[in-house]
């Protein structure tokens, strides 16, 4: 069980080395400020006040390459689709679009966003478990690369769709694998009791289904996502040693398969976690699944988190039986912690010299116990005013924020090697009001 990533009291944290060490883009200059892609994260905090997400373009693209390269040796084709729900940006999805990314997405938001931001809709995989007549009908008409079908019901009413618009439209059968990833369980996605995919048993059927009866579809393979913030090699060994004996399945019955979506997943070390390299992934790949196929790959966190911080400064420190650092963005911001007892790694934005740490309890503003950053973690002495910054928010941090408390959404900047540019401005509480309307009979 990889649980090491949450909060639990008995493991070490890693040392505020340690963290920098895993973070090359973050480091303390001469005066002991912290700078994020060569622009300090203080300055910062004065243009565009705080809570304020930071992403880092150079770590992004970086990431992307480097993930893009494990794969590099293969002589098959391989297509990458980012998760957009890991980080849905415009600024994000156009910079790794430059990278040759296309776009997984989840719903016809996102298509939309992938689209806006340059991605091509034959680079756009659409996955999800809920998927309106509208998206559907949106995703036939734009010709994406494939819709991956989650049931029976939606494979039929997705033929009748596009027989509609005198369309074809590729899929690939989305399997439940049925195997334990060995994360949080509220990240599990690969066991029969969740909601996502087909169970296996029920797979041979349908692809023989949508290949002979289905004139509107054109069934091309087969998709699995495994899990999220998976740390381990063997979920993934399993997992495709699956998928492998599947397509021998189908291949017997002549069934023709010449696409398989991977899925994403790929964990990153937030605490102490050994946290494999994309290498890792693509060595599994190659042993495991056939070379006759288009690969696909879905990566969303490995790319995103590091890439993301959340800037965030000190209200006031509350001494008592504990230490708490009341801290101005809270889990309307960042609610991994709260929704997953995730552990992210903090620094103080100003170094302290020769201090002893202290432990403390950083929290949020919000009136839920559960708004807690961190227990019991050693930080410098701090002030209230002073800046902290929580780390790997990139992935899976503004995307699921919410205007809890009638807290706006928190600005967001790009920087890169020492630049910086607002991509996101802060939401006024008035553009929250704005939306809002009083009934008809109690307006006049
Ligand atoms: N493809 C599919 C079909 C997915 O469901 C997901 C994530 C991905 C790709 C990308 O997975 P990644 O490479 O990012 O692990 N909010 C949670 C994570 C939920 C992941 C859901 N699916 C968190 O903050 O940990």
């Amino acid at each position: 069980m990889a649980d090491s990533i949450f909060m639990t009291a008995e493991q070490t944290d890693p040392t505020i080395d340690t963290l920098l060490a895993r973070h090359p883009a973050l480091g303390y200059d001469g005066q002991g400020h912290l700078m994020f892609d060569g622009v300090s994260l203080q300055e910062l905090a004065r243009h565009a006040g705080t809570p304020c997400w930071i992403i880092s373009e150079t770590v992004l693209q970086e990431r992307a390459t480097r993930f893009k390269e494990a794969f590099s040796h293969y002589r098959q084709s391989v297509r990458f689709h980012f998760a957009v729900k890991s980080q849905d940006h415009k600024a994000c999805l156009s910079s790794l679009a430059q990278l040759d990314y296309g776009a997984d997405v989840v719903s016809g938001g996102e298509m939309e966003r992938a689209l806006n931001a340059g991605i091509k809709a034959e680079n756009i995989v659409f996955s999800g478990v809920g998927k309106t007549d509208d998206e559907l009908k949106r995703a036939v008409a734009l010709g994406i690369a494939q819709v991956n079908i989650e049931s029976a019901e939606e494979l039929f009413r997705l033929n009748d769709l596009a027989l509609s618009l005198n369309r074809t439209v590729r899929v690939a059968l989305r399997v439940n694998p049925d195997i334990d990833a060995g994360t949080h369980a509220k990240i599990t996605t690969g066991k029969a009791e969740n909601k996502f995919g087909i169970a296996h048993q029920h797979v041979a059927e349908l692809y023989g289904k949508a290949q002979n009866e289905l004139d509107g579809i054109d069934i091309v393979g087969l998709a699995v996502h495994l899990g999220s913030q998976i740390i381990t090699e063997t979920p993934y060994r399993t997992g495709y040693n699956k998928l492998a004996s599947m397509v021998q399945d189908l291949r017997r019955r002549h069934l023709k398969v010449s696409v398989l979506d991977c899925g994403g997943g790929l964990g990153i070390s937030y605490r102490n976690e050994k946290a494999p390299e994309p290498s890792m992934l693509a060595k599994v790949i190659a042993e495991t699944l056939p070379d006759d196929v288009t690969l696909r790959l879905e990566p969303g966190r490995w790319i995103s988190a590091p890439s993301g911080v959340l800037l965030s400064r000190i209200i006031e420190i509350k001494k008592g039986s504990r230490q708490f650092a009341i801290i101005d963005g809270g889990m309307n911001d960042l609610v991994r912690p709260a929704m997953y007892d995730a552990w992210h790694g903090i620094l103080p934005v100003s170094k302290a010299i020769n201090v002893r740490p202290i432990p403390y309890d950083v929290v949020g503003p919000i009136c839920e116990s559960s708004d807690v950053f961190a227990r019991n973690r050693s930080l410098p002495p701090l002030e209230k005013g002073d800046l902290i910054t929580i780390l790997d928010a990139g992935a899976y941090g503004s995307v699921m924020s919410s205007t809890y408390n009638s807290r706006p959404f928190a600005a967001q900047i790009m920087v890169r090697e020492g630049q910086w540019s607002i991509i996101q401005k802060r939401q006024t509480l008035d553009e929250i009001l704005q939306r809002e309307l009083l009934p008809s009979w109690a307006a006049g």
